[in-house]
């Protein structure tokens, strides 16, 4: 069993996703929701789903890097996801649970990503640089935004699609199902870091 702890700053679809995969029935423990905002529709599924969930950005009090680490490590955390976190993943806590952090990020990095890239921001990009083709991509993260190393992508053919949103609700479909498949190679313990590549074991 992967305790696993789930960062979101929004919708919760990804959470969704990973809550109701088979691939993860029996084989994770969600043990906390995070989230920067005081209140998001992902927390109302983390409460349907009997999960914790904890605000870390009151802008009153805001939680401090040390007690989200010293949280996530009472909670024996195995995995961290960022399913739709908007803010930069603090360096204590990225040293603390260095590979054990993974992002899903929805374009084919290393195009389209950055700071200020989420959300229909990352759509309206690649839907006006003409790309005929855009994606999902799962990461480690690292320091800085949309840098880690790549776990796994897939692609989807937009070359029909006529606008952003078409783009954002095409490509989201893809994520629901890279997010938990690459949970699953976690928790089976197949993913594999090899210089600066990833590979995932059959
Ligand atoms: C997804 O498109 C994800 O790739 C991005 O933010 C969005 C979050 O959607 N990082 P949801 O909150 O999981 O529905």
């Amino acid at each position: 069993m992967l305790n696993i702890a789930v960062f979101v700053s929004g919708r919760g679809s990804n959470l969704k996703a990973i809550i109701d995969s088979p691939l993860l029935k029996d084989s994770i423990d969600i043990k906390a929701v995070f989230s920067d905002k005081n209140d998001c529709p992902a927390f109302v599924i983390a409460k349907e789903n009997s999960i914790n969930s904890f605000s870390v950005g009151d802008k009153n009090k805001d939680v401090s890097n040390h007690e989200i680490t010293d949280r996530l490590v009472a909670l024996n955390t195995d995995l961290i996801v960022l399913a739709g976190y908007l803010k930069l993943i603090p360096a204590e806590m990225i040293k603390r649970f260095r590979s054990k952090i993974i992002n899903i990020h929805p374009a084919l990095l290393p195009s389209f990503g950055g700071k200020g890239m989420y959300g229909m921001n990352v759509h309206n990009a690649v839907y006006n640089s003409s790309a005929q083709v855009s994606g999902a991509t799962v990461h480690f993260v690292d320091e800085t935004y949309d840098t880690g190393k790549i776990i796994a992508q897939r692609c989807v053919d937009i070359s029909n699609l006529k606008t952003p949103e078409e783009i954002a609700s095409t490509v989201l479909e893809v994520e629901h199902e890279l997010l938990p498949y690459v949970v699953e190679k976690f928790v089976r313990d197949k993913i594999k870091i090899s210089g600066n590549r990833v590979n995932i074991i059959p």
